[in-house]
This record gives structure tokens, sequence and C-alpha cells, in this order.
């Protein structure tokens, strides 16, 4: 029998979301999308007319608004205009695109790199131009969505192993028929948990068995190794990843993604991925801008610093308060609170004290460890941190957590 459009399921779909968020909002439980009106300088935003500390940034150096990169984004303006003239294989590169490419294979001690118009699309390029039917793919089952998605829209074999486990990393690969293609994908630092990969061991075993490495460095660039290049120089094993790729939309204060790696490499993904072939380039003030963080981060090297003493503090704090933290070493704190109405409940409190920061629930992470995914940056005075802190464990104590 013929049903409706509402009754079908694209309407149930809609229909089911939109009561969720309206019981959330009537409940005071819905902070998601809220709009910030205003940088107010250091961590401080404007949202709804209240002044807050942001403690759910990307922004892990504290660049967005860093008048170096403002300058370079006006003045790409006034030299390129707003938009370019298309896909980069036509007509769209500019000098700035080259120009940013060039300083992104620098900073990665690669022989060349590649941008997209978002670290998502960056990930879906790749992985299915790299894999497709017939070969391999291994992946972290923490790995980001954007790579899970690149990964099922290959069409290669795709393989998971858990969270960091090394021994279960090489039981797949020894499961692979010898001759297969194979390409192994991981966070360097994990997005809702901040921990590390064991970068060392997974090195190794894509050298023993003859695997691709491509790591997404989208929140270790700017946070790992002494002048924030990332997870090679936080290792000391630089040049061990096959496939770099990082995000210009974080501690870039920017939008797009990249891939460095060999010029062959950079070569191949420019003739054969379909984001760069398919979808528009970078604007300019968005690829100047990206340019110029580069830049801003190595000449600026406190900054490094400061983020980590930043996370450090956060993190020893929260825990000494009684709070599970995971095994974060990074600007990434989750603090556990189990059920999803308790992660909502925290964040209602904190907001109310004009500490801004989010709750993430399953499906994005496993369920019973909803979450407050903060986040510290270099733009944090201490003294704003302990503040934090002493929020978080007001909030928890009152609703039971610790
Ligand atoms: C690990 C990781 N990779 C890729 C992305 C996607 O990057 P973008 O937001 O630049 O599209 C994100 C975004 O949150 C991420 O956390």
């Amino acid at each position: 029998m013929e049903i409706t459009k509402a009754e079908d399921n694209i309407s149930q779909r809609i229909k089911a979301m939109g009561h969720r968020v309206e019981q959330a909002q009537a409940q005071d439980l819905y902070y998601y999308n809220q709009p910030i009106s205003e940088l107010r300088g250091g961590a401080r935003v404007l949202v709804r007319g209240r002044e807050m500390t942001m403690f759910a940034s990307y922004s892990y150096l504290g660049l967005i608004g860093h008048p170096r990169i403002n300058a370079a984004a006006k003045e790409a303006i006034d030299h390129y205009g707003t938009g370019t003239h298309g896909v980069r294989s036509l007509a769209g590169t500019l000098n700035i695109h080259r120009e940013l490419e060039e300083t992104i294979a620098d900073f990665k001690h690669a022989e060349a790199a590649v941008t997209y118009s978002s670290g998502y699309a960056t990930n879906l390029t790749v992985v299915s131009t790299l894999v497709g039917r017939g070969d391999y793919v291994i992946s972290d089952k923490l790995n980001h969505a954007s790579i899970v998605d690149g990964c099922l829209m290959s069409g290669a074999k795709f393989l998971r192993f858990a969270h960091n486990d090394m021994e279960g990393l090489e039981n797949r690969l020894q499961q692979i028929p010898a001759g297969s293609t194979k390409l192994v994908i991981a966070d360097s630092v994990f997005s809702m948990d901040g921990d590390i990969i064991e970068f060392p061991k997974v090195v190794e075993l894509c050298r023993k068995y003859h695997a691709w490495l491509m790591i997404d460095e989208a929140h270790s660039v700017g946070v790992l190794g002494k002048t924030g290049r990332g997870i090679e120089e936080h290792f000391g094993m630089q040049g061990t990843i096959d496939i770099k790729m990082g995000t210009l939309s974080k501690t870039i204060p920017s939008v797009g993604g990249y891939v460095a790696g060999s010029k062959e490499l950079i070569n191949y993904l420019r003739h054969a991925s379909r984001a760069y072939i398919f979808s528009a380039a970078l604007p300019p003030a968005q690829a100047a801008a990206a340019k110029a963080a580069f830049e801003v981060i190595l000449d600026e090297p406190w900054r490094v610093e400061k983020v980590n003493a930043n996370g450090q503090q956060f993190i020893q704090g929260l825990k000494q308060c009684g709070f599970d933290t995971l095994y974060t070493e990074t600007a990434i704190v989750p603090v556990l609170c189990g059920s999803d109405e308790n992660a909502y409940v925290m964040t209602r409190e904190v907001q109310h004290k004009d500490i801004f920061v989010l709750p993430v629930v399953s499906p994005a992470v496993p369920p019973g460890l909803a979450r407050l995914r903060a986040t510290v940056t270099a733009a944090h005075e201490p003294d704003e941190i302990d503040h934090a802190i002493d929020e978080i464990q007001k909030a928890g104590k009152k609703i039971g957590l610790i």
C-alpha cells in the first residue's frame, strides 16, 4: 500500500529530531548552535549578550583575530577579491594557493602539499582516492567521522581495531592476504578523548607489514612538538608518515584541509581526487589567513608552550576534584558525566556561570560515556582555568557526579 510523504521514513526522522530538540530546549538543556556575537579578547566571547569564557574552542593557539592573520586576509581580498574562478584544476588556482601549499609543505617537512575546501572533504576524498575495491583500509575505532566516511565511501575492505590497541592493529594486518594493498589510518590526537595514538608502534607495524600510513593531525598541529609541527616532531620521528593530513579550521584560524607528502603523492591527488577536481578552490582570504597562521606559529613559540601548560593545569585540577578525564594529555579534556542527561545538566549548570562548554553525547561517543568536551587554548590565563575548574566542580557536586 502506498504511504504519503507525511507518513514516510523521511518525515518520521524529521519529526523525531524536532521533538528531541524541542524537549531539550523546554528544559533549558539545549546549548548547541548558540551564536557568538563578538570576540572580547583573550578567551572571552559575547554570547546572547553575556561575556563568557570559551572552553569549547578548537583555536588551540588562540589565533582567531590575530592582527597579522586578519591583515593577511584583508590584503588578499583587496588583491584577489572574495572568490575564485572555479575549481583548482581549471581557473581556480591563485598564487596564494601555491604559496599556502609551499608553506604547509615546509611546516610539515614534506616535499609538497595540496589543499581542499574542508578537513572533512579532505578525508573523504583522499581515502577514497587512494584505496578502492580489493584493497584494505584499517582504522582506529575512535577515528573521526570523516575518516570513517572516507573508508566506507572507498569500497575497500574496512577493518577496525580497538582504540589504540596495537595488538589489535597487528592482528588486523596479519589477517590481510599477502600481496594486498593496505592503508592504516589514525587520528594523532583523538578528537573526543584528547589522547595520543601510539605512534612509534603504529609506524613499526606499518613498516613490518608494508602498509601505507595516513595520520590526521587536526588536533595536533600547534599542540604537539616543541614548535607545534605535530606528532612526528613530538616523538622525534620526522619523515615517518606517508600521508600527513590536517585541517585549516582549528589551530589554523581559517577553513580547509590539506595533505602533505611526497611530490608524486600530491601530484596524484591533484589529478585524481574528486574534491580537488569537482569542488571550488579555497577563497583567497582564507588561504592567506592560513598561510599567515603557519608563520605565526613558528614566530610565536610561546603559544605552543602555553597551550600545553594550560592543558596540564586543567587536567590535573579536574582530576584532583575527582573527575574522570580518560587518558587525555592534550588541550582536549573530556569530563566524563556518564549518561547523556548528566552531560546536558552539567552543561546547563556551567553555562549559567558563564563558562562556555558543550556536551558530547551518543552516538558521537559510546553510550554511558557522555561528557563535557572541554578544551583549553593558549588564550586562557591560569586564573580563568582555575575558575572554570571551580565551577565544574560545583556543578559536579550539585548533581552528585563527584
Ligand atoms: C580529527 C578530525 N579530522 C577532520 C575533521 C574535519 O575537519 P574540518 O572541520 O576542517 O572539516 C575534524 C573536525 O572536527 C576532526 O576533528
